[in-house]
């Protein structure tokens, strides 16, 4: 009798919480937005497509890339809406996909596969680029002419110049980050393909010695080429540090790691202007993304140093850059919108929840192993908190927003239908096998139809500050998706 009656009150307990949870938390079907989102890298592909691409509205594209000067440049990823290879964010988001990958992979089933795919299509191509002694391939493509044009990747005649670095013409930062995506990279394949795996590590401390031998930035050599499209704002030393910490996660070696603590110095007192003229004085402030990396060294770090005597200046950075993300931090330093969405100035604002809400995941695991908690002033942050914000950047983006609106194509029943995006927004060359040349893109650009291909799982720029989203293709820091 008794059984039964608490059987009854706890199956009552059971439906009561059912009610309430359906009532104020939305569900998202996380595991639906990460196949999506390692689809979406398919979309962004250039080269010759293998019998196995699943978005199949994307042909070939780009298959004499360096044929001009004797290189095979073909592959790699289009950064966003255009059919340019910017290979310095290039390499930051392949470097990503592979500490994702290392991170999580136990977490992620059949899209392991599909992760580690997406993550050769570009050390592939990285293997290319920095085949010929003495260059690091740093883009292919004339930004400017493409950007003038509103054309299919497969249809694309504007110059596919290739630009590269070298020892007269320096580029550290493009150079150093395309190494530390070869030595991250090199870890997801250890176990299941160890020769692939020394031929990435080998070529990437080859491309780091490079990097650190010619120290400069791309600007200086490559200027007009690369700026405005991806000025290094933060120079090259953060890359340079961000590649030998992952040398030395990768080797062991010593060698590296007394590069970090070596060089460690010049990002602690250095000062970063934001995209937006901001100036940031030292390495820790709420910023890591395709230019600056010091977030992300100390996180990265940080796992390494837990639970050493000298920790420092890794632990107490990565305490700091947490504090200033965090909304009840006294150092808080970023914005957060009415809807609960973290905020930057400068455009693409979605760069910014996703990189640093991954720091917060990574590090919350890193602090819960060790029993750590941060400490923001008088604010005491737990390893769930970490997890509790980033959770909630990831719920705004797929749809728990005052639009009720996923920012992620194809995902939910709400998703943004004209993005800045040209192979998207024109029709399919199966739906259109005849040309479309540069100024024929125009009308598809300025008509209000939907894209008629879905790139699914792209993430948009995302709303405003004031979490409005006008869902327009000529509104491209909102509506532009990149890697
Ligand atoms: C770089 O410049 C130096 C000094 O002008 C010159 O000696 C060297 O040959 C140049 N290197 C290359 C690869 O052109
Ligand atoms: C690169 O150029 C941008 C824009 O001119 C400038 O703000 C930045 O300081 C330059 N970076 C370096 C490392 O010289
Ligand atoms: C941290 O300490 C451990 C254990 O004493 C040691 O094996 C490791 O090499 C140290 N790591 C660093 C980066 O100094
Ligand atoms: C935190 O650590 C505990 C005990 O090791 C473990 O059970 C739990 O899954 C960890 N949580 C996270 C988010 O890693
Ligand atoms: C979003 O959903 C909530 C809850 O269902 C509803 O109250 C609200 O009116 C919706 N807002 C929009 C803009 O559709
Ligand atoms: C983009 O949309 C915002 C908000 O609706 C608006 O303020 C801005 O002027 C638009 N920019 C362009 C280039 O259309």
């Amino acid at each position: 009798m008794g059984g039964e009656y608490m059987g009854i009150v706890l199956r009552m307990f059971v439906l009561v919480g059912i009610m309430v949870v359906v009532e104020s938390v939305a569900f998202h079907d996380y595991g639906d937005a990460l196949t999506k989102s390692i689809l979406f890298y398919e979309g962004q592909r250039s080269g010759k497509l293998p019998p196995s691409q699943r978005m199949t509205w994307r042909k070939d594209s780009a298959l004499r890339d360096g044929f001009q000067i004797g290189v095979d440049l073909v592959g790699g990823y289009y950064d966003a809406g255009d059919n340019v290879k910017f290979n310095f964010p290039m390499a930051f988001s392949t470097t990503m996909l592979a500490w994702s990958t290392l991170e999580f992979q136990k977490f992620m089933d059949q899209d392991l596969q599909h992760a580690l795919e997406a993550i050769r299509w570009a050390t592939d191509y990285f293997l290319k680029a920095t085949s010929v002694p003495g260059f690091v391939f740093a883009q292919v493509g004339d930004p400017w002419a493409d950007h003038n044009c509103w054309e299919r990747p497969e249809d694309m005649d504007t110059p596919r110049t290739p630009f590269a670095v070298s020892e007269n013409f320096t580029g550290s930062e493009v150079s150093a980050e395309i190494a530390a995506a070869l030595v991250a990279s090199s870890m997801v394949f250890k176990a299941s393909d160890p020769v692939y795996s020394a031929t990435l590590l080998k070529r990437a401390s080859m491309v780091f010695d490079f990097a650190d031998k010619y120290r400069g930035s791309y600007n200086e050599s490559l200027g007009p080429w690369v700026c405005p499209f991806y000025c290094s704002y933060s120079g090259y030393m953060d890359e340079l540090i961000w590649a030998a910490a992952w040398l030395y996660k990768a080797t062991n070696s010593p060698y590296y790691w007394n590069y970090v603590l070596e060089n460690i110095h010049y990002l602690e007192n250095s000062v970063i202007t934001n995209i937006d003229g901001t100036p940031y004085v030292g390495g820790s402030f709420a910023e890591f993304g395709w230019d600056t990396k010091h977030a992300g060294i100390n996180i990265l770090v940080s796992k390494l140093v837990m639970t050493n005597a000298s920790s420092t200046p890794f632990l107490p950075n990565a305490d700091k850059f947490v504090c200033t993300i965090l909304p009840e931090s006294p150092t808080i330093f970023v914005n957060y919108s009415p809807g609960g969405l973290l905020f930057k100035p400068g455009g693409s604002n979605m760069q910014h929840p996703t990189a640093l809400s991954f720091l917060l995941l990574v590090y919350a695991r890193y602090l819960n192993h060790s029993n750590r908690v941060v400490n923001c002033g008088n604010v005491a942050a737990t390893p769930s908190r970490l997890i509790e914000v980033a959770k909630g950047q990831v719920d705004y983006i797929l749809g728990s927003n005052p639009l009720n609106m996923s920012y992620m194509v194809g995902f939910g029943q709400k998703f943004p239908q004209r993005i800045h995006h040209r192979g998207s927004s024109l029709p399919s060359t199966t739906q259109h096998p005849e040309r479309i040349d540069c100024q024929g893109g125009t009308p598809y650009f300025l008509s209000y139809n939907p894209n008629p291909n879905l790139l699914i799982g792209a993430v948009v720029g995302g709303p405003d500050i004031d979490d409005s989203y006008p869902d327009s293709r000529a509104n491209f820091t909102q509506s532009e998706p990149t890697t």
